[in-house]
This record gives C-alpha cells, sequence and structure tokens, in this order.
C-alpha cells in the first residue's frame, strides 16, 4: 500500500526542486562556476518568496548532495560559503514570511558551525505555519533509505511490524507529505538521488531552462503542466 498518498489537487503540496545548469549559466557568460552558484542563491531567494506567496505547504531544494563532494575543492568550499551567507542573510526574513526551514541529509562532512547555524534557524521558525522549506544538504536518497534501515535495527523493530508506513516513520521527512511534482532544470533527465522514497508517484517536470535564469513564470509553467497531469497512482 502507498503511504503518504500524494494530492489530487490542482496545487502540488509539496515541490521538490533539482537546481542545476548554475556552472552551464557561467560558462556561457564566460564567468566562473562559482558565480554561477551565486547567481543561483538570488534564484533561490526568488523562488522561495513566490512559493510562499502561492501558499504552497513544502518546497525541498537539493541545495548540495552526498554526491556533490566529488567536485573541485575550492567549488565544494565555494558553495559551503555562499550557504553559510545565504542562513546567515535569509533567515530573519525567511521568519519574518512564516517559513519554517528544516534540513534534510547527514551531519556527517559537515561544519560545526554550519550545523549550529541550521539548527537555530530551524529551531527559530519551527512554530511558523506557512511554507515549510527543506533544504537537502549532504543529503543522497539511498543514504537516508539506508539510515532509516539502521535505526529499524537500532530500535529491534520487529521485521513483521515493519510496513511502508513504519519504515517512513524513519525517514528524515517522517512527517512530511510526498513529492507532489518534482523540478529539475537545465535538461537533465535524472533522478540523481533526491527523495526516491518520496518520489514513488511525484510528477515530473523538466525544463531547459538554467536555475539562475528560473523564474515566477518557468515556475508558473510547471504548475500549470502540473493541474493537466492526470494523477492516478496506479489505478485506472
Ligand atoms: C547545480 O548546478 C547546483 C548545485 C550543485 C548546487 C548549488 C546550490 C544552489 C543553486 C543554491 C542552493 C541553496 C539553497 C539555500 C537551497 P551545476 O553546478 O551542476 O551546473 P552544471 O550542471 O551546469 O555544471
Amino acid at each position: 500500500m502507498y503511504v503518504n498518498m500524494p494530492e489530487t489537487s490542482p496545487l502540488p503540496r509539496h515541490i521538490a526542486i533539482i537546481m542545476d545548469g548554475n556552472g552551464r549559466w557561467a560558462t556561457q557568460r564566460g564567468l566562473t562556476r562559482l558565480e554561477g552558484h551565486h547567481a543561483g542563491f538570488k534564484t533561490v531567494h526568488s523562488v522561495v518568496k513566490y512559493l510562499g506567496e502561492l501558499k504552497i505547504d513544502y518546497a525541498t531544494l537539493y541545495a548540495f548532495s552526498a554526491e556533490n563532494w566529488n567536485r573541485p575543492k575550492e567549488e565544494v568550499s565555494g558553495i559551503f560559503r555562499l550557504l553559510n551567507q545565504f542562513i546567515d542573510k535569509e533567515t530573519a526574513d525567511l521568519h519574518k514570511n512564516n517559513v519554517r526551514i528544516r534540513w534534510l541529509g547527514r551531519e556527517e562532512h559537515l561544519s560545526a558551525a554550519l550545523l549550529a547555524k541550521m539548527n537555530r534557524a530551524v529551531s527559530l521558525t519551527g512554530g511558523n505555519t506557512g511554507l515549510t522549506l527543506c533544504l537537502a544538504l549532504n543529503y543522497g536518497g539511498q543514504q537516508e533509505i539506508v539510515d532509516a534501515a539502521k535505526r529499524l535495527v537500532a530500535d529491534k523493530i520487529a521485521p513483521e511490524l515493519i510496513d511502508e508506513r513504519l519504515f517512513q516513520s524513519y525517514l528524515y521527512t517522517a512527517d512530511m507529505p510526498g513529492v507532489d511534482l518534482l523540478i529539475r532544470t537545465a535538461n537533465e533527465l535524472r533522478i540523481s538521488n533526491f527523495l526516491l522514497w518520496q518520489s514513488a508517484y511525484a510528477e515530473f517536470y523538466f525544463t531547459p531552462v538554467l536555475w539562475p535564469d528560473f523564474n515566477r513564470e518557468d515556475l508558473d509553467h510547471a504548475l500549470e503542466a502540473y493541474s493537466r497531469r492526470n494523477r492516478r497512482f496506479g489505478g485506472l
């Protein structure tokens, strides 16, 4: 039985975004990849604002995957510098806009300072009732499933008690609805280890638009395409 049945209403309740194309956007302009990521963060700011206005309940953004550590060292440290700045600069504003911040991922390899900063942002905004903004950071879908399995074993759960509902309660996203709409920019047609369990019945929307160029109109197009889909969840 599929748990966490996604929405059938015209607006998705949970949107997941793979923000791809920062590097290509920069290269096309003769800029450094880091400048592309900088532009990508600006897009995050405006898209999150719009998601809040649209009254979307959950948005999960793939900020840094468990596999992104394989990038050149300077790019990785640059992305983390930008992430630190993003949390420093945006948390108060997000809080004012009733956004609840969460993060999904493994703590390993993240600096104590960043973890503390994120935990402060999560607890400051924990009582907010608007958009829940999940930052997937040092995140991998397979890793998340493995972590859930480890915790089930650590809790000595009897195999006959394990079903989809119980398993899900051990995921990072335990209390969240499944993904309704998964958007990926920059013409890549992959899921790249993102929200594997949660996307079981997600609708996919791919666009050639590079993430730094992605704007409100592009999100409108994705929402419009979503509203035209006929979601059957395996039924007729
Ligand atoms: C993909 O572009 C982007 C990333 C690897 C992550 C960069 C981070 C952000 C856009 C902002 C996230 C911030 C928050 C706060 C959620 P790419 O480098 O893979 O581009 P390419 O495929 O063109 O090289």
